[in-house]
């Protein structure tokens, strides 16, 4: 009774530690790092920005009208207020609102012809800068240049349609929660593909329900939340971290077994950044995670050999049950 008790301690023993260790391995993964990073940070700008988010942070603005001589207040066009917390953890945080506007936006009402001033682009800035060289904005403008949206540059497209000026902030080179990144990503596209006014203010094209348009794929909802349009949608370009090349929906990927084999393209998209970076840092367990994450691609070696030892393991306990049982 007592070498039983033992054996059940022992089991109990090796299951918590077994437990312990793979919430260890939650707790210490970047997720906490990453969260502990952003509530420290101060912008640089904050007091000036104040100036601006004081009518563009909110529903309501008040400002003097001259004419009246005394305050009145307005409601700010959904469009035009910004997020406060999105702008501050955005790739821009430490910008001042006039290093991309001009200075006379202090004053109110704007002057009219601000509206026609040119934009900046993300080249202007990043183009040819060594700092931003493992961004490769050069070789991602040349992919822009060929994708389908190019041709809508002259209705107002540009790289600023998907990247939020206020808000854009890199997903998937820091990935840390696949389904997050995934997210944060789609909702780029669906910014205009499920929001129809926004769509047209680009195309005389008719509405196209998204939804409809891939009844072909099973667990249409599971999918999404899985994988990104751009998976699809995108020529892989091995030069660039973010294929930016758009295709024609007859080039889309439709066939399963490009993501749901050995080789998925999955592997030079979505998991280009974590399967890199943890085979880096010698994680085996990473490496077994990122390629189980696609279904049907699972003869995984190191999975194997786990299940080889498990089974071992089974063996040799079941073995020295029947011989205490038998010495009895
Ligand atoms: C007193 C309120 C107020 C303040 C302060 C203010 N704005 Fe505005 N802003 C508005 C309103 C209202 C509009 C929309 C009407 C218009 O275009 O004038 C607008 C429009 C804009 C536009 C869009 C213009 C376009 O092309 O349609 C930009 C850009 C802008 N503001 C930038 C700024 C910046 C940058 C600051 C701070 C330096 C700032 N604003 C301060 C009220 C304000
Ligand atoms: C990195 C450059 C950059 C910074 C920093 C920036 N903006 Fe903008 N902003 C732009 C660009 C580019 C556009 C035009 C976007 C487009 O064409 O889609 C824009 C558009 C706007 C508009 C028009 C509405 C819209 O979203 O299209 C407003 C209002 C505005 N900015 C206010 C601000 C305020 C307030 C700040 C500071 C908190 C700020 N911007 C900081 C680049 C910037
Ligand atoms: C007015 C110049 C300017 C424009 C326009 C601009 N950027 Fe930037 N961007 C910068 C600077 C400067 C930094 C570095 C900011 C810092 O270190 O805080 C930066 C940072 C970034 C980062 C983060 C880099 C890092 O390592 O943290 C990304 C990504 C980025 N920009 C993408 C873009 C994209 C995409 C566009 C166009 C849609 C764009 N930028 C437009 C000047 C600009
Ligand atoms: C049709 C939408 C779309 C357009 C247009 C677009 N991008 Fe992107 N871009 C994306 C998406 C989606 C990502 C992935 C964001 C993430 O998860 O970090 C991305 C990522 C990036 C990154 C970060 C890549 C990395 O290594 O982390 C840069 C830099 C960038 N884009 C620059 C540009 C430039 C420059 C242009 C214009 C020439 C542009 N983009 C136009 C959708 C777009
Ligand atoms: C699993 C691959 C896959 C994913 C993920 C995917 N698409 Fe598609 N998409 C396709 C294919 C294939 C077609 C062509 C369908 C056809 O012609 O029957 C298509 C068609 C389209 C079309 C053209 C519709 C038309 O008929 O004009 C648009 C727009 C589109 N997709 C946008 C998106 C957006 C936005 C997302 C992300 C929310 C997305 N797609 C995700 C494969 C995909
Ligand atoms: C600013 C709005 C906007 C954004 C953001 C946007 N698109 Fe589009 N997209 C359009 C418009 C408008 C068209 C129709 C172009 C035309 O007139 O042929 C289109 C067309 C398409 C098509 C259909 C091509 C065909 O063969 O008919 C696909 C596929 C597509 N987009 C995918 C994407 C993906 C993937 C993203 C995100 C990475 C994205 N789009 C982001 C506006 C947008
Ligand atoms: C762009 C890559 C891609 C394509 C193309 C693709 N899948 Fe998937 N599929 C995935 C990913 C990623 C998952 C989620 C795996 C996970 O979460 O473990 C998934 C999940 C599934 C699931 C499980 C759904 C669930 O609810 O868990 C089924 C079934 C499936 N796919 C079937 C298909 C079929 C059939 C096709 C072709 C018509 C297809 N897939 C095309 C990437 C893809």
């Amino acid at each position: 009774m007592k070498f039983l008790k033992f054996r059940l301690f022992l089991f109990i023993a090796f299951y918590s530690f077994s437990t312990l260790l793979s919430a260890a391995n939650v707790m210490f993964s970047n997720d906490s790092i990453v969260a502990a990073d952003t509530a420290k940070f101060i912008p640089p700008y904050a007091e000036d920005n104040e100036r601006c988010f004081k009518c563009h942070g909110q529903s309501k603005y008040e400002y003097t009208n001259e004419s009246l001589g005394r305050q009145v207040k307005a409601m700010m066009f959904s469009e035009r207020i910004l997020k406060r917390d999105e702008f501050y953890k955005s790739n821009h945080k430490n910008f001042s609102c006039t290093d991309c506007h001009s200075a006379e936006y202090v004053n109110f009402p704007h002057v009219g012809t601000l509206r026609m001033e040119p934009k900046l682009n993300c080249i202007d800035c990043h183009g040819g800068d060594e700092n931003f060289a493992q961004y490769h904005f050069e070789e991602i403008e040349e992919d822009y240049k060929q994708s389908i949206h190019f041709k809508l540059e002259e209705e107002g497209f540009s790289c600023w349609k998907c990247h939020d000026p206020h808000s854009y902030k890199i997903s998937v080179r820091n990935m840390t929660n696949t389904k997050e990144t995934v997210a944060y990503d789609n909702a780029i596209c669906l910014n205009c593909h499920s929001d129809f006014s926004r769509f047209q203010l680009l195309t005389e094209k008719a509405e196209l329900n998204i939804l409809e348009k891939h009844e072909w794929l099973p667990n249409q909802k599971s999918h999404f939340a899985s994988v990104r349009c751009i998976e699809c949608h995108t020529k892989i370009n091995n030069n660039i971290p973010v294929a930016h090349q758009i295709r024609t929906k007859e080039e889309a990927v439709k066939r399963c077994n490009e993501c749901h084999s050995q080789n998925s393209i999955l592997m030079a998209s979505l998991y280009k950044f974590s399967a890199r970076e943890e085979r880096r840092d010698g994680f085996v367990n990473g490496i077994i995670l990122n390629e189980s994450y696609v279904i049907g691609a699972n003869r995984n070696k190191y999975l194997n050999i786990f299940s080889l030892i498990i089974f071992a393991g089974v063996v040799a306990g079941v073995g020295v049950h029947v011989f205490f049982r038998l010495k009895k």
